[in-house]
């Protein structure tokens, strides 16, 4: 079998908070991937991810600590950091220790949402963060959003992707036409179906739901409503996901006429969610699983998946975009 196993943690864009939660000026400690981090947002609106304890003597530099200018000075003694993690001032010694250095991890915000790229090679992302055309334009609301703290594993929510045979059971829904195929860093399921509604009726749906890397979901959902959502989920640690769900409705009529729609759709949307999250939360992964006809593509799925886990240069993530299918 090509690729490798799935032991710690994937590399990719991952979402770490709302760009709102972070505003200029501030802190922000998070806890991603095992570790604890520093989250700050320099003056001039840029944010900077460190590892989060001081290299002098641990304190949490985004505990207490302070943004000035676009640095960050630590809570304990005062030592003062740059974006790129070094030590450039200790107000009380003219000698600054050359290692004196705080690791660094690449981050941006995009659509609403900061993100980290998690590699701890430190190599450069082969791939981004798309950009939604949907997200600030005037034809389409706001996000709405909600978030989710899972006790599962990334794989379990990327397994969905291909899975075709759970619409019926988990989500009421129908599917007539299922596609899937993967190329380079994204993977993608095109569907056409019927949706049985919690509260009565149908909606006839097309959607096109893609992957961008291993951490962020796009779909594109053509229904009664169009609507953009994404489900972006990061892991806490190799038990514990956070998910962001952020949806979008395309303007119908006018905005405050599909503001009054979106809180029930949002809810509807949560509830067909909520009821994945509950099968996540207590199966056990199997691997190989033991498939059968109208299963989906599974095995591809999980092939495609484990090209962001393992080194780097033996994995799919060496190769340009371009060359990057894990078929
Ligand atoms: S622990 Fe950060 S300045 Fe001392
Ligand atoms: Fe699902």
């Amino acid at each position: 079998m090509s690729g490798h196993a799935i032991e710690g943690y994937a590399r990719g864009w991952f979402a770490v908070c709302f760009s709102e939660e972070l505003p200029a000026g501030t802190t922000r400690p998070l806890r991603y991937f095992g570790q604890d981090l520093a989250a700050y947002r320099g003056e001039d609106g840029q944010v900077r991810i460190l590892e989060a304890h001081c290299a002098h003597m641990g304190a949490h530099l985004a505990v207490g600590g302070t943004v000035v200018g676009n640095k960050i000075v630590c809570p304990f003694h005062g030592w003062c950091f740059d974006g790129e993690g070094h030590c450039v001032e200790i107000p009380y010694s003219k000698k600054i220790p050359p290692r004196a250095q705080q690791k660094t991890w690449r981050a941006q915000d995009r659509n609403g949402l900061t993100w980290l790229y998690f590699d701890p090679s430190g190599a450069a992302p082969p791939f981004d963060v798309p950009v939604l055309p949907s997200y600030g334009s005037e034809d389409w609301l706001p996000w709405n959003t909600s978030t989710y703290h899972i006790k599962t594993h990334p794989r379990e929510i990327v397994d969905n992707l291909a899975d075709r045979a759970h619409f019926r059971t988990v989500h009421r829904t129908e599917i007539n036409e299922f596609d899937f195929s993967t190329d380079g860093f994204t993977a993608t399921q095109f569907a056409k179906g019927t949706s049985y509604l919690p509260g009565g009726g149908t909606d006839n749906f097309a959607s096109t739901t893609t992957y961008h890397g291993p951490g962020i979901l796009l779909m594109n959902f053509d229904g009664a409503l169009k609507n953009v959502m994404l489900f972006v989920h990061t892991p806490v640690d190799e038990n514990n996901v956070d998910l962001r769900l952020l949806l979008t409705l395309k303007i119908v009529g006018s905005k405050e006429k599909t503001e009054g729609i979106v809180k029930s759709y949002m809810d509807n949307l949560r509830s067909g969610f909520e009821d994945d999250i509950r099968i996540w939360e207590h199966k056990i992964y199997r691997d190989p699983a033991m498939l059968c006809e109208g299963d989906g593509p599974i095995g591809k799925l999980r092939k495609w998946y484990r090209q962001f886990y393992g080194p780097p240069q033996q994995g799919g993530l060496s190769r340009p975009p371009s060359l990057g299918t894990a078929e």
